[in-house]
């Protein structure tokens, strides 16, 4: 593949030439902030976000979405794309409940840390609100949609694992906009099967795990990255600590070929945390208590051992 050489803000860098602009300047440490980008979902420059100054365009351009060229002189943080950041952030701000001191996401989130950035703020207005419409049919995830800002990650992801899941969808339109399960069901009753892909994506605190609401926040804990045990693939899962205890187990990345799962996940609770909560399956479209040995499908596997060594006696 060809190289070209472009201007990000002052400096030079050559970069092959599927490269966008974001990930260019990401190679020169230049933090530009994006919200609906993610470099393992498709590109659908939503948010608006990433805007940055081209000279010889007349419109700001989204650098997610826009390939690098040769000559290209790219600024990123101007006055007209710091303006239009701030209005965006403003619009999400109006719409969105004003909840960082209880929210779980607080500390990675990322409308809160650009809202910092560009010292945008909640201000009192006449305008309307998001509904609050919670989904806390899941013992594994909490779904807020009032936080939600339609960046559409979650969709993506869950879409990547075609026929299986493709569980998520946008519904609705303009300010009604909101992203439901299988035309409108919940997690329970949907065909979701809790791999958490979609709470790893989320910029947001619209979708959290909910076994770690009110233990552990991803800014205080000690991380340690392991692979699944449970097959050869080895999805990432992060075991997150706090005061030398083991506490939550994060969903964190699928391994080439593999899709994330929850039988992965438990497992490396299982192995991984002092105290987990009890594990749930879900059963004929409602999430049931179930032991350890049928949620991580040893049952069978135990029960057969078992037989053979009585048989052994
Ligand atoms: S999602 Fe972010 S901005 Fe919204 S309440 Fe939570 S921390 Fe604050
Ligand atoms: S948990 Fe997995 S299957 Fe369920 S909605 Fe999220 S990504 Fe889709
Ligand atoms: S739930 Fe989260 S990931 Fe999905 S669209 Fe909303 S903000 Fe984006
Ligand atoms: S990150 Fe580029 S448009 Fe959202």
């Amino acid at each position: 593949m060809r190289n070209v050489t472009l201007t990000i803000d002052g400096q030079k860098i050559t970069v092959p030439e599927d490269y966008s602009v974001i990930q260019a300047a990401k190679e020169l440490d230049i933090d530009i902030p994006a919200l609906c980008y993610d470099p393992n979902l498709d590109i659908v420059a939503a948010c608006r976000m990433c805007l940055v100054e081209v000279e010889g365009s007349r419109k700001l351009e989204t650098s997610c979405s826009l390939k690098v060229k040769d000559g290209m002189v790219v600024h990123s943080e101007t006055d007209k794309v710091v303006r239009a950041r701030k209005d965006i952030l403003q619009m999400l701000l109006d719409s969105h409940p004003n909840d960082c001191l209880t929210c779980q996401k607080a500390g990675e989130c990322l409308l809160q840390k650009y809202s910092y950035r560009y010292d945008v703020k909640f201000r009192d207005h006449d305008g309307a609100m998001r509904p609050e419409l919670l989904d806390t049919s899941s013992p594994y995830i909490f779904k807020d949609n009032s936080k939600c800002i339609l960046c559409g990650k979650c969709v993506r992801t869950c879409s990547q694992v075609k026929g299986e899941r493709e569980v998520l969808a946008f519904a609705e339109r303009g300010y009604d906009t909101r992203i439901v399960l299988d035309a409108d069901q919940t997690f329970e009753t949907s065909k979701c099967v809790s791999c958490n892909r979609c709470v790893t994506v989320c910029p947001v605190g619209a979708l959290v795990d909910k076994r770690q609401l009110g233990k552990i926040r991803n800014w205080e804990a000690d991380k340690k990255t392991i692979q699944c045990k449970v097959c050869a693939y080895g999805c990432e899962f992060e075991v997150l600590s706090k005061n030398k205890k083991k506490i939550g187990v994060r969903a964190k990345a699928p391994a080439n070929g593999r899709p994330l799962c929850l039988k992965g996940r438990l497992t490396t609770e299982l192995l991984n945390i002092d105290n987990p909560d009890k594990p749930y399956r879900k059963i004929g479209g409602k999430f049931v208590e179930s032991t350890w040995a049928k949620a991580i499908g040893l049952s069978d596997v135990m029960e057969k051992i078992e037989k053979i060594e009585n048989t052994n006696e």
